[in-house]
């Protein structure tokens, strides 16, 4: 117990001093540690959008959030009121773009800081391989050059918002404990200082994009080695971490943060009610039901606004997995909130069934 308190002033003294007023500022005059990345939630396709957000803000006020990525294209021609609004509850919030040409991503971060966020993330760890506005995501580990142009443009479209790197350790036929290193180095010398590095390869010949999630194996060692080998750069660990205890003991180990995707969107209070106190040096939890009745009035303003309640609810199954009651929840909420005219009853009468089930 008391070796956990200790961790836990040890890491808040670590943030204070990381996030203190001794911080760089960079060319642009941003405060580049301003962002605490000790914990963040993955970008992540359909899932990560802003209601889902919304919710993981409830739960944890300090963990850093991803939109889905948006291609810097469809930024800049898109209906960018849809594709970029968020509420301001969700800040501190990272944009994650994808996209390999300099000019458009230099022009989509401008506009994504128009809008307000905190981060602006280039994607290169995505295995798809769609050519549909040039390439992008994991096929880029095999062109440095190229995204160092990309983070210096999207730099110089900054006006505020810190430019960062999420990217595997390699591609395909790659080395990556010779790649991986290559890869940082050239892209730090444009200035990034902020890497999230899924650990393991994507092979983009042969593997969906979801075998690419598991198939491949992770090697954190080689991510621990390079902040070993990179100490002055920010290494934030993603990929396989399935607790937010998992993720405490490689901040312990040395790295500066995790990112955690499919177990904080499948398990969101597991991951989100504790990670304030646990990683942020707050002094209480919040709980799936908190985070239920929290959201009523955003499910109100949303339906006001002509919005169903099933595009809100979806995120919301998963709240109390593994407890008594977490199929009931799951079931009442996924049979009654996509039909006509669902609204705040459908959730507190889902809330009430599973907590009589809990009471048994
Ligand atoms: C449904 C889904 C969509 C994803 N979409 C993106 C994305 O838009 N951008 C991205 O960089 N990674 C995306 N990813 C990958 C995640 O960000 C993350 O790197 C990956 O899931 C490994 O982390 P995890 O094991 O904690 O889930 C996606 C993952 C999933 C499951």
């Amino acid at each position: 117990m008391t070796g956990d308190v200790d961790c836990v002033l040890d890491l808040s003294i670590e943030r204070f001093l990381k996030h203190s007023f001794l911080n760089p500022i960079d060319a642009n005059g941003t405060d580049l540690e301003n962002i605490d990345r000790t914990l963040s939630v993955a970008p992540m396709m359909d899932w990560t959008d802003r209601h889902c957000r919304y919710l993981h803000r409830l739960l944890s006020k300090h963990t850093l959030l991803y939109t889905e990525m948006v291609t810097a294209p469809a930024v800049i021609n898109g209906d960018q009121e849809r594709l970029l609004a968020f509420d301001q509850a969700e800040h501190p919030i990272a944009l994650q773009l994808g996209g390999s040409d300099p000019a458009q991503l230099e022009a989509a971060t401008r506009i994504g800081c128009e809008f307000g966020y905190d981060e602006v993330n280039l994607n290169v760890g995505c295995p798809s391989d769609r050519v549909q506005s040039g390439k992008f995501g994991a096929c880029l580990m095999r062109e440095p050059e190229l995204v160092a142009d990309c983070v210096q443009a999207m730099r110089e479209g900054s006006t505020g918002a810190e430019i960062t790197v999420k990217c595997r350790i390699g591609v395909d036929d790659q080395v990556p404990a010779d790649v991986l290193p290559a890869f940082l180095e050239t892209v730090l010398a444009r200035g990034v200082q902020s890497f999230t590095i899924h650990a393991r390869m994507a092979w983009l010949a042969g593997l969906s994009p979801k075998e690419n999630r598991d198939i491949p194996p992770l090697d954190y060692d080689l991510v621990h080695q390079m902040k070993a080998d990179f100490p002055h750069l920010e290494i934030v660990l993603n990929g396989g971490l399935a607790t937010l205890e998992q993720a405490k003991e490689h901040i312990e180990r040395g790295l500066d943060g995790a990112m955690i995707g499919r177990a904080a969107y499948h398990q969101p209070a597991d991951i989100l009610a504790s990670a304030d106190r646990v990683l942020f040096g707050s002094d209480t939890d919040t709980s799936g039901e908190d985070a239920v009745l929290q959201m009523l009035p955003y499910i109100e303003a949303h339906l006001m606004k002509g919005g169903r309640l099933n595009h809100i609810t979806r995120h919301m199954l998963g709240l109390f997995a593994g407890r008594p009651g977490a199929r009931q929840w799951r079931r009442s909420l996924s049979e009654r909130a996509h039909t006509d005219g669902a609204g705040p009853e459908v959730v507190l009468a889902a809330l009430a069934h599973m907590q009589a089930i809990a009471a048994e």
